[in-house]
């Protein structure tokens, strides 16, 4: 008998079929090819390894070089780039898995010498004092911490840029094979900047109240949309956290107006990150059935899940999926273990950022397979 039966139920999202509701959650990895940000030679091997995740939703991508913020993370704006993508898109498909991808800006989360031309970052104000750390690499190519450059108030024409910028990494989704992609509006990069009261001081329609708030990341969601079509688009937000050193306050009402918004758009999914993945108080379950009577999509959610929790919550009907992040690191055979009962490899966090092939596509899978039962 199998031991999960929800979480290895299968699961239509959008047009998708998936296999089951185990979720890969989108890690940083920072191994991409610099300069030009093109995913590394080992990442289609990382990805198929883990196809048999019900989706695998990739680490987080930029949509622009101007939406870099880590070195090594990958971009998808360039040919180059979508062509690499394709290659890791087909092998999941070649090992039947489905695969998304997280599009991203860092907004503040930066550094200047990652942007073109060295200049400031872009947030939805020009913030000061936040102590935001990122990942820079060193001459040697090796991965380092560093706290981010003061950023710059975007203009009108960047964000009409970093709206046009998600519709056409977009399409290099779909023309690339991509089954969704995943806007990431959430751990306080640009997106989750403009939401956020604490960073956004403007007080033009961008700045203000929460429609003036939402408005660039609803607007990006109607990009994707027009460029797609909302079967094939998902959003990741983190209600409630503190993350990247900032206090993003504790705003429930707001949330859930946030995910009728959503929701009125009909895309596939919303994806939530949990504050308990960065030291936050947890959801709790009035909060989470108001969401779900507020999100009549999938709902995915994520954050330091077991199985045995992660079957609960999708028993007691709060999301149809659980992404678990880094228990697929160790392991990439993550959905074998669930069904046999078999111990979880913990990752080694000295080789999670940067580097080559080794705490990347090494780790061993479990000696033995689930057999039909
Ligand atoms: C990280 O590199 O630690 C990281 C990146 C993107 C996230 C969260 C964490 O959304």
């Amino acid at each position: 008998m199998q031991r999960f039966s929800h979480l290895f139920s299968p699961l239509t999202m959008g047009n998708a079929h998936l296999n089951n509701r185990i979720i890969m959650a989108p890690l940083t990895r920072l191994r991409a090819i610099e300069p030009g940000d093109v995913p590394g030679p080992f990442a289609a091997e990382y990805y198929a390894q883990r196809a048999e995740a019900g989706l695998i939703i990739t680490e987080a991508t930029q949509i622009s070089f101007q939406a870099k913020g880590y070195a090594g993370a990958p971009g998808l704006h360039t040919d180059e780039q979508q062509a690499a993508w394709a290659k890791i898109v087909a092998a999941v498909h070649a090992k039947g898995g489905k695969i998304a991808v997280q599009l991203w800006h860092t907004g503040l989360v930066s550094h200047s010498s990652l942007q073109p031309e060295e200049r400031a970052p872009i947030s939805a104000s020009a913030v000061t004092g936040l102590h935001v750390r990122t990942s820079l690499r060193n001459a040697q190519g090796q991965t380092y911490r560093a706290e981010t450059t003061p950023p710059r108030e975007a203009t009108i024409q960047d964000i009409n840029n970093v709206v046009a910028d998600y519709a056409a990494a977009t399409r290099r989704a779909r023309e690339a094979g991509f089954d969704f992609i995943e806007i990431h509006a959430a751990h306080g990069y640009l997106l989750s900047q403009f939401w956020a009261e604490v960073i956004n001081h403007r007080t033009d329609g961008y700045g203000g109240n929460r429609e003036k708030r939402a408005k660039l990341m609803l607007e990006v969601i109607d990009a994707c949309v027009a460029a797609w079509d909302k079967n094939h688009i998902g959003i990741r937000i983190s209600p409630l956290g503190a993350f990247n050193g900032v206090d993003f306050g504790y705003h429930e009402d707001d949330t859930v107006w946030l995910a009728a918004q959503i929701n009125l758009r009909g895309i596939a999914y919303l994806h939530l990150s949990e504050p308990d993945w960065a030291g936050g108080k947890p959801l709790t379950p009035a909060f989470r059935q108001r969401l779900r009577e507020t999100f009549q999509q999938a709902i995915i959610t994520a954050g330091g899940y077991t199985a045995e929790k992660a079957e609960q919550v999708i028993e007691a009907g709060y999301a149809d999926a659980v992404a678990f992040g880094r228990a697929f690191i160790g392991n990439p055979d993550l959905v074998n273990r669930f069904a046999i009962g078999a111990p979880l490899q913990h990752f080694n966090e000295a080789t999670c950022y940067g580097g080559g092939a080794e705490g990347y596509t090494d780790y061993p899978t479990w000696p033995s397979k689930q057999t039909d039962q």
